[in-house]
Order: structure tokens, then sequence, then C-alpha cells
């Protein structure tokens, strides 16, 4: 149970300008191609390894306050292509937010296989690595999946590893969890990719408003 404030209705005063106060987040906003993209996940016969290419958009949005919290942050699309297929391979939505006042960071992410999830950590403006994880059963950053998804191939945790390398693209490590049906173990699917800029992110609305 967290402490809450006497007060949880009145927002704060927002700065417009939320390129300015991503804080960790900030190295995140633009647009992003990588090449080098490697995926295992669970088949039949056992991992199956893919190579991928992927481009995510991650634009600043206008500051959210829930009450007294207040949130900068950025909506993504990510689309993924198997570099020996044409179909989408995986395609996920969501949001990145950086709370200032606490340094929490969250994303959160939506899978067009039924699947949803809410992960979680902390950082600080300059860190060059953020960790955030979401667990199947939590009420306040969890994992919720479709009835199919929960019997056949339960997500019991996912965890994101960013790291900012020093010539400005970032790198990630994905694991998530899985305890596939009939299956002693529980299987590793995880995602790495290295991304870099090739567009500059545009201003959120407000702050366009304001420079009008
Ligand atoms: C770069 C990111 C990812 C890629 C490229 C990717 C790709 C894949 C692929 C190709 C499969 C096998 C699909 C099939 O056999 O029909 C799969 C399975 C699965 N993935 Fe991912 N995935 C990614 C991230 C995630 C994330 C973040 C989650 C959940 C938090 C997730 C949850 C699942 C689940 C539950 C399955 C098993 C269901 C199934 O095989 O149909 N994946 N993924």
């Amino acid at each position: 149970m967290h402490d809450i404030p006497d007060d949880i209705f009145t927002e704060p005063e927002v700065d417009p300008d939320t390129l300015a106060n991503l804080g960790p987040l900030r190295r995140l906003a633009g647009i992003w191609e990588g090449t080098m993209g490697v995926d295992l996940n669970p088949k039949q016969d056992g991992p199956e390894r893919r190579e991928f290419t992927e481009r995510i958009e991650l634009q600043p949005i206008d500051p959210q306050a829930n009450g007294p919290q207040l949130f900068y942050g950025l909506r993504y699309h990510t689309r993924i292509l198997a570099t020996d297929e044409d179909a989408t391979f995986h395609d996920q939505v969501g949001y990145w937010l950086y709370e200032p006042a606490t340094g929490l960071i969250m994303q959160t992410l939506a899978i067009p296989r039924g699947q949803i999830a809410m992960a979680a950590g902390f950082a600080a403006p300059g860190d060059v690595r953020l960790v955030l994880e979401a667990r199947r059963g939590e009420t306040e950053y969890g994992i919720c999946s479709t009835g199919f998804l929960e019997k056949a191939f339960r997500t019991d945790s996912y965890r994101i590893e960013v790291t900012f390398n020093p010539d400005g693209s970032w790198s990630y490590i994905l694991d998530t969890i899985l305890q596939v049906a009939r299956r002693p173990e529980p299987f590793m699917h995880r995602d790495v990719n290295t991304l870099r800029k090739v567009e500059e992110p545009t201003p959120n609305p407000l702050m366009l408003l304001d420079k009008g």
C-alpha cells in the first residue's frame, strides 16, 4: 500500500515542454531503426531463432496528471519484420512514462495477440541503463493475457533492460518468461536489438501551440 497525500485531486503546474522534462527517457525520443534484431521464440520442436529489422517511433505527449502525480512521457509504436518474411512479425504500442518527483519510470505495452503489461523501475536523469519489470499476478505492475495464452503460453514475467550507447544509439534486451503448456521448464523468450536514430522527435502538441 502506497502512502497517498491528503489532497489527491489538485493537479500541479506543468511545464508544456515534454522533451525538456523526460529525464532518463530523453534519449529514447525520436524515430529509430535497427537491423540487427534477434528473437528466440517457443515452437513445437524447441526454440526458434529469427533475425529481424525494427522501426520504433517514440514521440512526446503532453504532460499527464493523476491529481498530484505528474508524468512526462512518450507514445511509441514498434513494428518488427523478420528478415525472411513480409508479414509483420511483432507489433507493439504503448507509453514510456517518467515521474520526476520520484524517479518512477514505466513502460506500458499492448501486443495484438491479446496481451498487455505495465513494467516499472526507477531511474535518474543521465542514467545509461534502465531496467523495468512486470510480473503476472501483480495488481500494480502486471501482465494480462487472453484465456488461451493464460493456459497455453502463460507469461510469468517481462523484463526490459535498455542501455544508452556512447554513439547515441541504444540497445535493449527483453526477457519474457513463458510457461508453455505440457513443458516441464519455463521458456525464456528473448529479444535483442540496437536502434539508431533516423529522425528527431516532433515536440508535443501543447509545446507546438505555445510556440505558435
Ligand atoms: C522484439 C519483440 C518480440 C518479438 C520479435 C516476438 C516474436 C514472437 C514470435 C515470432 C513468437 C512465436 C509466434 C508463433 O509461434 O505463432 C512469439 C511468441 C510469444 N510471444 Fe513474443 N515477441 C516479442 C516480444 C514479446 C513480448 C514483449 C511479449 C510479452 C510481454 C511476448 C509474448 C509472447 C507470447 C506469450 C508468445 C507465445 C504465444 C505464441 O507462440 O503464439 N513477446 N513472439
